[in-house]
């Protein structure tokens, strides 16, 4: 099974991944948590340029391509080594996160984003996605106080630079994205408290699960 999550800066999503993670492993299920960018060794390198707030000069076209290939490698050497050893994968942003940041924020062509996707997964689509949902002034607030208590370092803070339109134009994106493919996708609103999140979360995991089976 494959799993992912997405959301604006600040949503929680590493804290639920765990959380699913131990659900899962309790359930009997073998699970590999990762992450774009920067799940693979290479990837940790394309990951520290991409995130380095030193490089504003990156060019869109640059950028799209940088995060194509993070993913490729990604997907290469873990996610479908994991997958076809029986492993559940859970990863902290995929594909969607290029449609969002890349097409709807920056406004890059969204013809070639979709092509660098479907070279680089082939047949590769997650089964659930889960879009943690929150409104970006209090996902900024968040981000910007993991960076100022030292959990997130200040070397990557590029994209929480960004101002507020630019993050409501994500939200929005994935909230898109959810309408178009009810079928995948699984919003949930993070402006509540973790305990709840958690139990939306695991509640829609299961249900997912149960229907998957049958
Ligand atoms: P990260 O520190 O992992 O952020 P978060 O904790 O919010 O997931 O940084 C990843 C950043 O990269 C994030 O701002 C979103 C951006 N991104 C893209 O712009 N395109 C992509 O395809 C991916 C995977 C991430």
């Amino acid at each position: 099974m494959f799993i992912t999550f997405e959301g604006i800066e600040g949503a929680g999503k590493t804290t639920q991944i765990r959380y699913v993670a131990d659900y899962l492993t309790a359930e009997g299920h073998q699970c590999m948590i990762t992450k774009e960018p920067g799940g693979s060794a290479i990837g940790r390198r394309i990951r520290a340029i991409l995130l380095d707030p030193a490089n504003r000069d990156i060019h869109p076209l640059t950028e799209l391509l940088l995060y194509a290939a993070d993913r490729n490698q990604h997907i290469q050497e873990m996610i479908r080594p994991a997958l076809s050893q029986g492993k559940s994968v859970i990863c902290d942003r995929f594909h969607d996160s290029t449609v969002v940041y890349q097409g709807y924020a920056r406004k890059l062509d969204t013809g070639l984003i979709h092509e660098l996707n479907r070279q680089v997964m082939a047949d590769l689509i997650p089964d659930m996605t889960f879009i943690l949902d929150l409104e970006p002034k209090i996902g900024l607030q968040r981000a910007w106080q993991e960076v100022n208590q030292g959990t997130r370092t200040d070397r990557e803070t590029r994209f929480e630079s960004e101002d507020l339109s630019f993050h409501q134009r994500i939200r929005a994106g994935y909230l898109e994205l959810a309408r178009q493919d009810p079928a995948r996708f699984i919003v949930i609103d993070s402006a509540q408290d973790e305990d709840t999140v958690k139990k939306e979360i695991l509640q829609a995991l299961t249900d997912r699960l149960a229907a998957l089976e049958q």
